[in-house]
């Protein structure tokens, strides 16, 4: 498993998407469909970009009874999909079930990551609403201890958070990171960002990329311009 650079891709339809998609004649590069395009397209909006060839990761954070989320998951790995997800608050006896899920007939399973607490989550958020009073930074590295020990392969989290996920939990637990912007570019409405080549040296795994290349004039050399940084 080496470093990639992942695109979101948030579009609203199955057009929108593959029109994108087809500017890359080149490497096919790894791609996360959300829940926006999951619930607008339906699973064949899966097929058809493996079947041109590209790896996914389907973000769908699931976040059920363990029952639920083993069944849920089975559907996932027949799909066919490289990478998914499930929110580590689900417990560690629902993030077990879903490794369960996700596990082919052969051993094999696509890769299985959590998400701690959404970025969205503010300290005081999480204190007021969800009753968790103890440092954020210390709720991030405790969840992603319960991911390990579920069996799952990684988090994801802010890039500046990456060398602290794997202080706690090994450099093979796998650290993926959106957050990313160019030096020369704007944030857009995330807080805490870093550039393909710093989100590089602090040791994420994988940058999950969205705007600075969807939105880019020419969203190739955008794309280039991250694997230069982040990957070369
Ligand atoms: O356009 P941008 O590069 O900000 O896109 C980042 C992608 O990563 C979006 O799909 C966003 O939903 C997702 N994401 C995020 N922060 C998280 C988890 C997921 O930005 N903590």
């Amino acid at each position: 498993m080496g470093r990639d650079v992942i695109i979101a891709c948030d579009f609203a339809s199955k057009e929108e998407t593959l029109t994108f998609l087809d500017k890359f004649t080149g490497r096919k590069p790894f791609v996360k469909i959300g829940m926006e395009l999951y619930y607008a397209a339906g699973p064949e909006i899966v097929k058809e970009i493996k079947a041109r060839g590209h790896q996914i990761f389907l973000d769908l954070k699931l976040h059920d009874i363990p029952n639920t989320v083993e069944k849920a998951m089975r559907v996932l790995a027949k799909m066919d999909v490289d990478m998914t997800n499930v929110h580590a608050g689900g417990t560690i006896k629902m993030m077990e079930a879903a490794r369960r899920g996700l596990t082919r007939e052969d051993g094999t399973s696509p890769i299985l990551i959590a998400v701690t607490q959404l970025t969205s989550t503010s300290q005081e958020s999480m204190e007021h609403d969800l009753l968790i009073e103890r440092p954020i930074a210390e709720v991030v590295t405790e969840y992603a201890k319960n991911t390990k020990a579920a069996g799952l392969d990684g988090v994801v989290c802010s890039p500046l958070e990456a060398g602290l996920i794997h202080e706690a939990c090994g450099r093979d637990f796998l650290t993926i990171t959106p957050g990313v912007r160019f030096a020369d570019a704007k944030a857009d409405d995330q807080s805490r960002v870093t550039t393909p080549a710093r989100a590089k040296e602090i040791g994420s795994d994988y940058i999950v990329v969205g705007r600075p290349i969807t939105q880019a004039e020419d969203p190739v050399a955008a794309y280039e311009r991250c694997v230069k940084e982040f990957v070369d």
